[in-house]
């Protein structure tokens, strides 16, 4: 028998475990395991019942996501299931940690299914871009009815236990250890049969033939998934669950899972997944990196950020200090905190207990010598080198040894703040995104002189706080924002040549991005964009169109003054568009003498995402990114790229590299030097590469 699944004997019950660390994935290895143990246990005299179960911190996780995109080999997961189903014995499913995709389709061709409380069980596979393929989708609406299982299938969510044993699909909730529990079940089993299977299950099912449930699930997700193909494909393989008989509605189910597999959205998908779990890994700072213990922190000034970053400390349990420079500045902060936590009990989502828990965890000061204990501490200061720099200095009297100092700053030189302290090993930035209690995404950026230790704490401290965080170099914009300025100057470009803005955001939304840039330079600020303009210009840096500094003179400044590209009414976030902008747009036209022309969709989209491919390829090739996928990363969860293109290095792969560098020569061509061609780009097109070929070299 292979090692990966191992059978023994309790008493008159055998058992099965699954010990292919390190969440049991149902790999080749495991599925021929499986059924080497079940003959096994079918074979053994002693034992009455079985019990399948699996070693370490779970039962099994699903397939084996690494095998995708491969030719799967024998066994195929649903002959496994089908042969635990089919068994002589009865066979216990034993569930701790937890029971996800092909891990719960085992389970649910197991006779019984049993679970510790803390037990979580779900079909994610929709997270992935494909549907449940190993009977999913036919045997869990025979245990909860359609209604439930489209529910969990179209989400993926994750179902507690206690929820899951109300619902049908667990038999019993089991205290202590797993394998006891179910081994007790078992004993009481009669072992001659009949055993129940989920698939002989009719009555529940039959209720929802013919019903309006699928499409009224159909017309939501339109709306909740728009874009995804592989929801709808779910709720096609439920409803052939409710209308065919079971054999073939498995059928029904292969073929849409074929169909989930064959498109790009799952490679996008599967592709995130691994993105998001490559993050952590910093060649020169192993996982085993002691980082520094933070207990407490303190945040210096209460404005936009500084309050959204003292209410991440306050939600992960961590006390956290926040200094201002007045009473009134600090009132106003600790006001628009207890706003924002007060919406959040409105919406039901925090109870007044928790909100005053959290509150009660920050302290308010306007001492700088309060910040003597902290941990860590966060500067969200004015975005000023010199105001940085004193307020560094002053930090360096008064922290602690070994406290951790970061800068929020979106486009100062760290290494120039950190010159300032007796310590740039202990100074880093944090840069968070706005509004900083919501956005997941946090760049850590690392200093020529920041210590190893100091970046495994900021990245630990990141995660802890909820947040999803992922290592960049110290350059101007740090990644993120770097790869948004040429991408902003497109759009500006695409404007000044005949777009407009709405057309330009249009034209990116149905791409599938969360907002246009327009609709985004609104939110951010026009005065705020203008400002980065001013400073650039002087540096004699590129610096985005003089489009901006029209709309700062006109005072729009976006939505908090009610009007920037778009115009706003009020109480209201929607853009409308407005013609004293086409006016302006216009005027600058003719006095430039640009004759506007007809711009496709194709085009915007062509030169706004490339923008970012492009840029994105510089600074992976300058080091500023670890790896192409993080940049994937950090567009995914900082600027609403959409999961399913799988970020813009990926979208490049995708297309491949030769076609989207053939069009930027093309661009090149018409508009000049800002359309270099990255090198790295240059290089992996003509060798055949792609960015995830780069990724796994390095
Ligand atoms: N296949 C292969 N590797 C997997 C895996 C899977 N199904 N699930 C997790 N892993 C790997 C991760 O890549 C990670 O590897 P590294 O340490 O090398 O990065 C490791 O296991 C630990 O994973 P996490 O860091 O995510 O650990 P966690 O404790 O935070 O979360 C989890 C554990 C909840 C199981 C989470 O990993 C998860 O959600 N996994 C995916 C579950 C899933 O989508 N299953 C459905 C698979 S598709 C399917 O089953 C299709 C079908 O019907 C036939
Ligand atoms: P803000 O102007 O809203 O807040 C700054 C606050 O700092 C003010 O309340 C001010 O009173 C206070 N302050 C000034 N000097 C101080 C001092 N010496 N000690 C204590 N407090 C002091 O600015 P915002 O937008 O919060 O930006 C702060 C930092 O975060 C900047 O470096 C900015 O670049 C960065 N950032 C801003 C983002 C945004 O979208 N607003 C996004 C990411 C980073």
């Amino acid at each position: 028998m292979t090692q990966v699944v191992q059978y023994s004997r309790r008493g008159a019950v055998g058992v099965i475990l699954v010990e292919n660390p390190p969440v049991n994935a149902l790999s080749q290895a495991v599925r021929q395991g499986l059924l080497d143990a079940l003959r096994q246990g079918l074979e053994d005299d002693g034992a009455r019942a079985l019990v399948l179960a699996g070693g370490g911190r779970t039962f099994i996780a699903g397939a084996d996501i690494a095998e995708f995109g491969r030719p799967l080999a024998a066994p195929d997961l649903n002959d496994v299931i089908a042969a635990f189903e089919d068994a002589a014995k009865p066979v216990v499913a034993a569930i701790h940690g937890t029971a996800l995709g092909g891990g719960l389709e085992v389970a649910l061709g197991c006779h019984y299914r049993v679970a510790v409380a803390k037990a979580m069980v779900g079909l994610p596979e929709v997270k992935l871009g494909i549907l449940p393929g190993a009977g999913g989708t036919q045997r869990l609406p025979r245990l909860v009815g359609a209604h439930v299982a489209l529910t969990m299938i179209t989400s993926g969510e994750f179902v507690p236990a206690p929820k899951a044993h109300e619902l049908g699909i667990l038999d019993a909730i089991v205290e202590g250890d797993p394998v006891d529990g179910a081994v007790r079940f078992a004993e009481a089993l009669d072992p001659a049969g009949p055993h129940p299977r989920v698939r002989d299950r009719a009555e529940r099912i039959a209720a929802d033939r013919g019903s309006a449930v699928f499409d009224e699930k159909r017309r939501a997700l339109e709306k909740t998934a728009r874009g995804l193909f592989a929801p709808q494909r779910c709720v096609d393989a439920v409803q052939a669950a409710a209308e065919l008989p079971f054999e073939e509605g498995l059928k029904r189910e292969r073929e849409l899972f074929g169909q989930c597999m064959a498109h790009p959205q799952s490679k996008a998908l599967i592709h995130v997944f691994f993105a998001e779990r490559a993050i952590g890994k910093i060649p020169d700072v192993p996982a085993d990196t002691p980082a520094r213990p933070v207990a407490t922190a303190a945040v210096l000034g209460a404005g936009t950020m500084g309050g959204g970053i003292a209410m991440n400390f306050a939600n992960a349990g961590i006390p956290v200090t926040l200094l201002e420079t007045s009473q009134e500045a600090l009132d106003r902060g600790l006001a628009t905190i207890a706003r924002n936590y007060a919406g959040t009990v409105a919406k039901g989502r925090l109870t007044q207990a928790e909100m005053e828990r959290r509150l009660s965890l920050i302290t308010p000061t306007l001492d700088m010598a309060a910040l003597a204990e902290a941990d860590m501490v966060v500067e969200a200061v004015f975005e000023d080198m010199a105001v940085k720099q004193d307020v560094f200095r002053r930090l360096d009297a008064v922290a602690k040894p070994g406290a951790v100092l970061a800068t929020n700053t979106s486009t100062l030189d760290i290494d120039a703040i950190a010159a300032v302290t007796s310590r740039p090993a202990d100074v880093i930035g944090m840069h968070f995104f706005s509004p900083a209690n919501v956005m997941k995404l946090l760049e850590v950026v690392r200093g020529s002189a920041t210590a190893k230790d100091v970046i495994a704490t900021a990245m630990q401290t990141g995660r802890k706080i909820g947040k999803v965080s992922v290592l960049v170099g110290n350059c101007d914009g740090f990644v993120g924002n770097r790869m948004l300025m040429p991408y902003s100057r497109q759009a500006e470009l695409l404007v000044e040549e005949g777009a407009w803005p709405e057309q330009v955001d249009k034209a990116l939304q149905d791409w599938g991005m969360a907002m246009g840039p327009f609709a985004m330079g609104d939110l951010a600020g026009v005065d705020v964009t203008w400002r980065i303009r001013q400073r650039r210009l002087a540096e004699g840096k590129a610096a985005g169109s003089p489009l901006t500094d029209r709309l700062y003179l006109m005072e729009r400044y976006g939505q908090k003054t009610g009007a920037g590209w778009y115009r706003y009414e009020a109480g209201s976030r929607t853009p409308l568009p407005d013609d004293a902008v086409k006016r302006m747009i216009e005027n600058h036209r003719e006095t430039h003498q640009i004759r506007p022309r007809a711009i496709s969709d194709e085009e915007i989209v062509k030169r706004m995402i490339y923008a970012l491919v492009n840029e994105g390829a510089k600074a992976l090739e300058e080091g500023m990114a670890l790896r192409a996928s993080d940049i994937d990363v950090i567009y995914l969860y900082g600027y609403g790229f959409p999961a399913w293109r799988g970020g813009p290095m990926h979208y490049a792969d995708s297309v491949g590299l030769p076609a989207v560098l053939a069009d930027i020569r093309a661009f090149q061509q018409h508009s000049g030097a800002e359309w270099t061609p990255a090198p790295l780009l240059e290089r992996l097109a003509a060798e055949g590469g792609s960015f995830a070929a780069h990724d796994r070299r390095r």
